[in-house]
């Protein structure tokens, strides 16, 4: 049955964005407001440090190498005094400047000293316990997760900073973040300012402690125009508790609930924005796991933006209709087109984009021994 649309309710498919609202979505935004309902994190803010432009350099530099003294739980022996306290070098005498990492494989290593954020990531290591989850300003690098070994925890266990670093610099996805123009996507306003291209995004490194995560219990929630129009499960996976209408209503409830106790009015990101929760064992209380501005970089896994938008609308059109908002989308078939099989879920991510791109104009040979290099390099260090 077709519904009529009132003329108020011509919304685009995506809001306008301002930038404080995509500024809302870092951790570092909202972490206080929100630090008693979400996971214990801590934010390292580099630049205070004195070393954001050096981990710049590092995380962009075309090498592999990891910061001296970064691998291990615990301090290792300090670098010695003419190593300077958090200058990049080159180990070449013959060239100093960050260029030599274009240099011929016959020159040693480019050398990168981050002695102030190492210290950072031990202390947030000891603070949760020995293991951390990592994130840039809004973004985790989930893409690299392969990079690590595997263990019975889950993807992205840190228990070094040599692991954190590893995990950044594989990752093509947390680049993202460093990218203004992407950054700040669904902000017009923004790009279109004048002076975009000298723009750069300040850059904090998030250290979640690491939690044994079930995916069953994930869900991302949808907000527009203050009102909270659906929910999905954000593992898209078939579980058998969400066949049970009962217990999808008690998710609904608790989700309903938890936002307008605690997020409605407290969340500084206006009234377009999207959330992920973790719920509790029980389905009963919830915890916040992250914010999103809403846009369309965001997956929005079992729905469609055109199916919040017509949600919405159509919710608005007629008053005894907003009551059954949020809508639950759910896998209710192992043959549900949007289910997931068992393929890796980042695929088109599985190679580091630094990989593909050192591994060009080397054999694999050359590559596997300047990566044994660096790793070897670390470990005597
Ligand atoms: N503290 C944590 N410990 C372990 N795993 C986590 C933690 N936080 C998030 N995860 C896992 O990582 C995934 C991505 O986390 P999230 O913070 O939402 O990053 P992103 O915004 O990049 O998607 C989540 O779906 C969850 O499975
Ligand atoms: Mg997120």
């Amino acid at each position: 049955m077709p519904i009529p649309i009132p003329q108020q309710m011509d919304l685009e498919l995506f809001p306008t964005l301002t930038k404080s609202q995509i500024d809302a979505a870092r951790t570092s935004a909202w972490y206080d407001t929100f630090e008693d309902i979400t996971f214990p994190s801590t934010v390292i803010d580099l630049a205070e440090l004195g070393e954001e432009s050096n981990f710049l350099h590092w995380l962009e530099a075309d090498s592999i190498f990891l910061p001296e003294g970064s691998q291990g739980r615990y301090q290792p022996e300090p670098v010695t005094s003419d190593a300077g306290p958090s200058r990049p070098r080159s180990r070449s005498s013959s060239n100093a400047s960050s260029s030599s990492s274009t240099s011929s494989s016959s020159e040693a290593a480019p050398t990168y000293y981050l002695p102030r954020t190492n210290a950072a990531i031990r202390d947030a290591l000891e603070k949760y316990g020995g293991s951390v989850f990592p994130k840039l300003n809004w973004t985790a690098p989930k893409d690299a997760a392969f990079i690590l070994p595997q263990t019975a925890s889950g993807p992205l266990h840190c228990t070094s900073p040599a692991d954190v670093y590893l995990l950044l610099k594989s990752s093509d996805f947390i680049s993202h973040d460093l990218e203004y123009k992407r950054a700040y996507l669904g902000c017009q306003r923004e790009l279109d300012s004048e002076d975009v291209e000298a723009k750069r995004v300040e850059v904090e490194l998030v250290l979640k402690k690491f939690e044994d995560i079930s995916p069953s219990r994930e869900i991302r929630c949808f907000v527009r125009n203050n009102i909270l129009i659906g929910i999905t499960q954000r593992d898209t996976v078939f579980y058998d508790h969400l066949q049970s209408e009962e217990t999808r209503d008690l998710i609904t409830r608790t989700v309903r609930e938890f936002w307008e106790d605690e997020i409605r009015e407290n969340y500084a990101g206006g009234d377009d924005y999207i959330f992920d929760l973790y719920l509790s064992p029980n389905l009963d209380s919830a915890r916040i796991m992250d914010f999103q501005p809403y846009r369309s970089s965001v997956d929005p896994l079992l729905f469609s933006y055109e199916d919040l938008l017509s949600i919405l609308q159509s919710s608005n059109s007629i008053d005894t209709e907003s009551a059954r908002l949020p809508i639950l989308r759910y896998i209710d078939s192992k043959a549900h087109p949007g289910a997931n099989t068992n393929a890796p879920t980042y695929q088109s991510n599985m190679m580091p984009i630094e990989m593909i791109e050192l591994s060009q104009g080397r054999n694999m040979q050359e590559f596997k021994e300047a990566w044994d290099e660096a790793l070897a390099q670390g470990m005597t260090e």
